[in-house]
């Protein structure tokens, strides 16, 4: 069952989108090099406190996890590619840093992702992340009312592959709502025409993950959360809560 959510209710996850651009916004600028992942997510914290608003990510429990997530951001350094868990690694020069965030308010959830270079960065790092920012781009464009999902993914995967870099299988958008995870999933590699239809009022969180090495394997960390890519190149995240309107489509995690 796909809710679609009326123009009231887009309003209010506009609401929540805005309070995960703040965050994403305030924990970029204060990633520095010697700055930890634990303060980082303190950061996102205070934001959430300031705001009113609850972690969607804090005690999540998803069953393909062992234990509920412990943290409010996710921290995703070099090979890790999504649900990195905050430590006291501090950050170092170069560092390739995705970071991942979800507020809710009212009970209305927005979900939010962004990669950049710590320091001095490696031109190839930043090709890396601006084409997994044209993905995005290009998913939310295919994000229009009378298209399909496939066309979502179709788009996202057709911008990863002509670059060389991979797409980490299995793993994609979803939509999003008074959950974090609605159905459907989003794809991030698709057939065009294929798939369920695309109407006004659904929200989906768009996301593309793209590995350098043009590799799509991966394996889950010790800690049960954290994906590496099985190579260990590196990797970017780029994400948004975005709503389909008769309009075109709609960001809401912007500040
Ligand atoms: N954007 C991520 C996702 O949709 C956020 C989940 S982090 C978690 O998978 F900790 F809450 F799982
Ligand atoms: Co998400």
């Amino acid at each position: 069952m796909i809710e679609l959510k009326t123009e009231s209710e887009l309003a209010a996850m506009r609401v929540a989108g805005a309070v995960v651009g703040e965050a994403l916004r305030a924990v970029r600028a204060a990633a520095g090099i010697g700055v930890s992942l634990r303060e980082l997510d303190e950061i996102a914290a205070e934001v959430l406190r300031e705001a009113g608003a609850k972690s969607s990510f804090l005690h999540y429990h998803p069953r393909s996890a062992p234990a509920p997530y412990p943290a409010v951001l996710c921290t995703s350094v070099n090979d890790a590619v999504v649900h990195g868990i905050p430590t006291d690694y501090r950050l170092r020069d170069g560092d390739l840093l995705s970071i991942d965030f979800g507020a809710e308010v009212d009970g209305w959830n927005g979900d939010a992702a962004t990669s950049f270079v710590v320091g001095t960065p490696d031109e190839r790092d930043l090709d890396l992340i601006a084409a997994t920012e044209r993905g995005l781009a290009a998913g939310i464009a295919a994000a229009v009312p009378g298209a399909r999902l496939g066309d979502i993914g179709h788009a996202i995967g057709l911008v990863g592959r002509a670059a060389g870099y991979g797409l980490v299988a299995d793993h994609g958008g979803h939509g999003i709502g008074r959950a974090m995870h609605e159905a459907p999933h989003v794809p991030n590699e698709g057939r065009p025409g294929r798939g369920m239809r695309l109407r006004a009022g659904m929200v989906l969180a768009i996301e593309p993950m793209f590995t350098a090495s043009g590799r799509d394997d991966y394996r889950t960390a010790a800690d049960g959360w954290t994906l590496h890519t099985a190579d260990g190149s590196r990797a970017a995240h780029a994400e948004h809560t975005v709503a389909i309107t008769a309009d075109g489509p709609r960001i809401l995690t912007v500040p």
